[in-house]
């Protein structure tokens, strides 16, 4: 069976820059912008236009740079907004307007203190106002994780008959469990007239760490489009990782499901970002954490260097890291000093490899971690010289 294409829609420009200590300049967007063109996403959200004369201007240049991917600007479902959006987008090769509106009870009563059918009126406001300016538009209805399933799909059946292309089912404040994720794109697939002719969008936040499982259980369930962000940054703890979602479906063939996106370029493209927007990843985060391809337990390093795909299910090259790491700690065994040894010109006898061991273990009590540079301390200590290579 042929695989189905899941569209890549990067938001780390607009959901990922507004977090706090993230901002970036114009020319480090355009940078970042140009990276993900070339990395092969299919969207890319340049801002929200109306918020700052910067923002106008970020997108307005990144619309002029961009080569392949859509260029997508963020508005309310405010007609100033939407004007400003389209200026922005001006000379984008493919513009795409991101328009919407809150849709659950809560939104409803405290943000806009209005009613269900005054909520639907502004969406279908916003959505043909947009359509005045540009093809693709993109609606979402804000936090649809607690909105009700058949008041969504009134809202959704009314948008898409007033021209709207995507439809971004946000689980804005990260509360759905992936069956209900899931549950909900099923039934909207089954119960909106048009659905269709219009592209499901998921677009999940991290606050109980299921944004990943969300957007999954959303495409297995009929949505076509994953919104996220490189290293998962954005909002509190952040939006679904691009990463994450591109690697599952190209390591889970069984799924059918694919993306355009290079994935040889994630971890160049993930340092690119921490670096420019100054927020570090945490070691253990996966596909691009310091720790994704390093072994540190004797077990698994025997494993590893046995066979990788003993405790490896990717190959770190596939996600443009150079090899994995065989990390020496007191928890590492004879295997792997061995091994490391080797690496840097020592051959050693099983007689040998003892001796070094039990020095190394007196090493690694005290270090949190030895370096090659011990290692070579090690051999000085027992006689043993590069050149001595048994
Ligand atoms: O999380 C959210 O609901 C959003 C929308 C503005 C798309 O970011
Ligand atoms: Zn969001």
């Amino acid at each position: 069976m042929a695989n189905d294409k899941v569209q890549i829609f990067d938001t780390t420009l607009r959901d990922g820059e507004q977090v706090p200590g993230c901002k970036l300049s114009t020319k480090e967007k355009l940078i970042i912008a140009e990276r993900l063109d070339i990395l092969g996403v299919d969207v890319i959200e340049a801002g929200f236009p109306v918020s700052s004369p910067g923002d106008f201007n970020s997108v307005q240049e990144i619309a002029k740079l961009v080569k392949n991917a859509s260029v997508c600007g963020l508005t309310r479902a405010v007609k100033k907004d939407i004007e400003v959006a389209a200026q922005a987008l001006q000379h984008a090769k493919h513009p795409r307007i991101h328009t919407g509106i809150g849709t659950s009870d809560s939104h409803i009563k405290y943000k806009f203190n209005s009613s269900p059918d005054k909520i639907i009126e502004r969406a279908i406001g916003a959505v043909s106002y947009a359509k005045s300016f540009v093809n693709d538009i993109e609606f979402y209805a804000e936090d649809a994780g607690r909105t009700d399933n058949e008041f969504l799909a009134k809202v959704l059946e009314a948008v898409i008959k007033a021209g709207a292309t995507v439809l971004n089912i946000p689980d804005t404040t990260g509360y759905c469990l992936p069956d209900e994720y899931g549950a909900k794109m099923k039934y909207l697939k089954e119960n909106v007239k048009g659905i269709d002719n219009v592209i499901l969008s998921c677009h999940c936040h991290n606050d109980l760490g299921l944004a990943t499982s969300n957007s999954i259980a959303g495409v297995i369930n009929g949505a076509r489009q994953i919104e996220c962000t490189i290293n998962g940054i954005g909002e509190r703890a952040g939006n679904t990782a691009l990463e994450e979602v591109v690697m599952i479906l190209n390591q889970r063939q069984d799924l059918n499901l694919t993306t355009g996106v290079n994935t040889k370029l994630l971890y160049d493209t993930s340092i690119m970002v921490r670096e420019k927007m100054g927020m570090p990843v945490q070691p253990n985060k996966a596909i691009v954490g310091a720790n994704a391809f390093a072994h540190s337990s004797g077990i698994h390093q025997d494993g590893v260097i046995k066979n990788r795909e003993t405790y490896e299910i990717m190959n770190p090259l596939d996600v443009g890291v150079n090899e994995s790491a065989i990390v020496l700690t007191a928890r590492s065994g004879r295997a792997a000093l061995a091994y490391r040894s080797k690496k840097i010109g020592y051959e050693l006898t099983k007689e040998q490899l003892d001796v070094a061991y039990t020095n190394f273990l007196t090493v690694a009590d005290i270090q949190k971690e030895v370096h090659d540079q011990d290692i070579h301390e090690i051999m000085k200590k027992i006689n043993l010289t590069a050149a001595s290579i048994a």
